[in-house]
């Protein structure tokens, strides 16, 4: 029998129980509300014959990277795929086409799939919020971008979840320089849906990038009484408030939130690697004894070696395994990256895989003292800011400061002073940042522009100076 959800998309199902938890699920998954999964495992019950309620439970698991989410999305997979798919409609049989893709490991094929379903249905939420979380994570910038550009004409304020595409693009726009337009559509996301998280981590992303980190911290303060309810969104948006306050120069109320907020139940979950690892990363870069928080990351990153998906998590393995001294574990993570970069044939997964080789090369270095062997890993690799790695711009961010200081130590300091140079034409609010730069314009022998670079350190908002 076939239903229409609640933005008139054809849904093959037998109830109208069925179909109301399936429209239920996608509203929790699109406001990252943890009974989003619950919603749609009832959504089978009702109808076990639900192909498209198996195939959105395969894809919550994947897009969950559980330790092998692969697993369970198989087996959800395969109920999908045991139900009469002759009967389902194009665009569910895709959905089901596009979950093998992504179960087996062929990620740019699903992303294919996902933007055929779209031109052909632009109001398939969920699929525009795979696409879009996908391409993030492999690398693909315009591709933020596009997941949404390509379809946000046919979408109205009226419609269930518009606040969500609003809040995509926002994202999107700001990933590819244009952080004007996407404030105005993050902010409209916002006014409209308040508990529209995405939409409120991509403006505090906004407020990151222009460099205006007190309007951020009160942007973000005005919701944190609100995610009690929310999956780990929650902790990465604590982190990109942690993140402003170390871009201030305020290091210990950057460790407060770590240690009661986002780091305070580390697990082998990526983000949690990802969240901890890079802050300690960032605090210890400027000088901050961050004591034995790298130990309580330690389990949780050794065992994430086993379960690797994403290029960004395998860099926080790498610094955890570095800074704890776990020299045995991070070549074996080299040795790993190297064996998938041989097998690949796809372009993007091969540039992914030789930038993820060397970044890591370079933290194995940094970590033992060999600053310029670190320095010559990361410049091999840092045009186009690293993006093969995947992540946000600021998120990768944590790379360019690691070659800027591994070239300050290296006493490389025409390449260290290149790489803040950079770092202030995108943020020039940034204290610290000047003061590295003063210290390598000072090493190159230019005491005037590294006394200009300390003058102006005290004219922007840090505790630095
Ligand atoms: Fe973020």
């Amino acid at each position: 029998m076939k239903y229409t959800d609640v933005r008139g998309l054809e849904l093959t199902v037998n109830n109208a129980k069925a179909l109301s938890a399936y429209n239920k699920s996608i509203a929790a998954n699109a406001e990252y509300r943890i009974s989003a999964a619950k919603y749609m495992e009832r959504a089978v019950v009702e109808d076990p014959n639900f192909t498209m309620a198996y195939c959105v439970l395969g894809y919550y698991m994947m897009a969950a990277e559980a330790m092998a989410p692969e697993g369970a999305a198989r087996t959800y997979l395969e109920e999908a795929e045991a139900t009469n798919l002759e009967q389902v409609t194009p665009r569910e049989r895709a959905s089901v086409a596009a979950l093998r893709a992504w179960v087996e490991g062929r990620q740019d094929d699903a992303t294919v799939i996902w933007e055929k379903i779209l031109d052909e249905h632009p109001l398939d939420l969920l699929t525009m919020q795979l696409l879009h979380y996908r391409c993030f994570w492999l690398g693909k910038k315009e591709s933020i971008r596009d997941s949404v550009s390509r379809y946000f004409g046919h979408w109205d304020p009226s419609m269930p979840n518009y606040s969500n595409v609003l809040g995509m693009y926002c994202f999107g726009l700001n990933e590819n320089d244009d952080s004007a337009r996407g404030l105005e559509y993050g902010r409209r996301a916002i006014d409209l849906n308040k508990d529209d998280l995405w939409a409120v981590h991509a403006v505090s992303h906004v407020l990151n990038d222009r460099g205006e980190q007190h309007a951020g911290i009160s942007f973000l303060k005005q919701f944190d009484t609100t995610w009690s309810d929310r999956n780990a969104i929650r902790e990465h948006l604590w982190w990109h408030e942690a993140l402003l306050w170390w871009e201030l120069g305020d290091f210990d109320k950057t460790l407060e939130l770590y240690d009661h907020h986002f780091a305070k139940n580390i697990t082998p979950f990526y983000l949690d690697v990802q969240n901890s690892a890079s802050m300690l990363w960032r605090l210890e870069s400027v000088g901050v004894d961050v004591g034995d928080r790298w130990m309580q990351i330690s389990d949780a990153a050794i065992k994430r070696i086993d379960y690797r998906y994403l290029p960004w998590t395998d860099v926080h393995v790498a610094m955890t395994l570095g800074r704890t001294g776990k020299q045995n574990e991070l070549d074996g993570l080299l040795v790993l990256i190297q064996d998938d970069k041989v097998k690949v044939r796809n372009a993007r997964m091969y540039a992914a895989l030789e930038t993820n080789s060397a970044v890591c090369r370079a933290i194995s270095s940094y970590c033992n003292g060999d600053y310029s062997a670190a320095l010559e890993s990361l410049l091999a690799v840092r045009s186009d800011n690293f993006r093969p790695l995947g992540a946000s711009n600021v998120q990768r961010d944590v790379i360019a400061m690691m070659a800027g200081i591994a070239a300050l130590k290296a006493r490389e300091f025409a390449t260290a002073r290149a790489v803040f140079a950079q770092r202030l034409e995108a943020k020039p609010s940034n204290q610290m940042t000047w003061l590295f730069y003063a210290d390598a314009a000072q090493g190159c022998g230019d005491h005037d522009a590294a006394d200009r670079a300390r003058a102006k350190a005290k004219t922007v908002q840090g505790l630095r100076v």
